[in-house]
């Protein structure tokens, strides 16, 4: 492996375990790793919490010239602020490997910003309280590249690091819409226990009750549970970006089930009654 250095940019659930996982491999891979985060907060938190060196600026003198970033900062609508970070680090660093490992709302807009530079599109499927599915190494994850030539370089660096058998190579259209949609498709499983609980409740049957009869047929059985609403921060935002990306926002199934969810939430003390279990729903 020939790309040794690598900075992690964006130090929050995301890049704290790409940090954590980058560590168990430092020294078998010979990785020289370092993280950066805007806030001093954050920095501190996940130096301490991993013994790497983080900061809070992207200084060539504190950081040296990596030879791969990890973007794990949050990326809106209008693709800020990964576009920034992304546009400041290709100007500092012009033979990197760019590893974007957050959400981005659409295929279009980054590709066309990188000219010709080695960007991969590798989104986490992280999910910090479930067990099992809590590390950045812990699920399968698609990888898309910009050109051929940054998915190769992409499967070369995180190979050995994921396991090559974690790492489903495609398109970078792919890999953006895959991340998106499945977070959508998430939030509208989840939103359709959440109206048949309101069904429910408004008929006097016990939701659970019906969800576990319900799953007693052959293509149920996957039935989430309807807890307290759909919260955190990614099925939200990402059902949003998905909403657009079908064409009509105000007439389609994510627009619908973002309805279901915020009347399910305003419903809650009438329908949380019945229920016996609590917690939010997340991806
Ligand atoms: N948290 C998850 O479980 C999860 C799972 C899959 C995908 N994602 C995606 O990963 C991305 C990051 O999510 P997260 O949960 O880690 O976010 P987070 O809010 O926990 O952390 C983001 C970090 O980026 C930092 N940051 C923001 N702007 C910056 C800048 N300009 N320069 C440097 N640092 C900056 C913030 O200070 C913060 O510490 C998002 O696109 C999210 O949708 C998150």
């Amino acid at each position: 492996m020939s790309d040794k250095r690598v900075l992690v940019v964006g130090l929050g659930e995301v890049g704290r375990s790409v940090l954590r996982l980058l560590v168990r491999h430092e020294e078998r891979l010979g990785l020289d790793v370092k993280g950066v985060d805007k806030s001093p907060e954050a920095a501190n938190d996940a130096m301490h919490a991993t013994g790497v060196f983080c900061t809070t600026g992207l200084d060539d003198a504190m950081l040296g010239a990596p030879d791969v970033v990890s973007l794990c900062v949050p990326c809106g609508e209008d693709f800020e602020p990964l576009y920034i970070v992304l546009a400041v680090a290709m100007h500092r660093w012009r033979a990197a490997l760019f590893s974007i490992e957050s959400t981005v709302p659409r295929p279009g807009g980054v590709p066309a910003l990188v000219e010709d530079r080695d960007v991969i599109m590798f989104p986490h499927r992280l999910s910090p309280h479930d067990e099992g599915h809590d590390e950045a190494d812990s699920d399968v994850r698609v990888m898309g590249g910009v050109t051929s030539r940054a998915l190769h370089r992409g499967i070369r660096f995180w190979g050995p690091i994921v396991g090559l058998d974690r790492i489903i190579a495609c398109t970078w259209e792919e890999a953006v819409l895959c991340k998106v949609m499945e977070n959508a498709a998430r939030f509208v499983e989840i939103a359709l226990v959440e109206e048949i609980a309101m069904a429910a409740e408004r008929h006097g049957v016990e939701p659970h009750r019906l969800l576990d009869l319900m799953r007693t047929k052959w293509n149920m059985g996957h039935l989430p549970e309807p807890l307290d609403g759909i919260g955190r921060h990614c099925l939200p935002k990402d059902v949003e970006f998905a909403a657009k990306l079908t064409g009509d926002k105000h007439n389609c199934l994510f627009s619908a089930a973002m309805d279901t969810d915020d009347a399910y939430q305003t419903d809650l003390d009438a329908v949380i009654k019945h229920f016996k279990k609590f917690g939010s729903s997340k991806g």
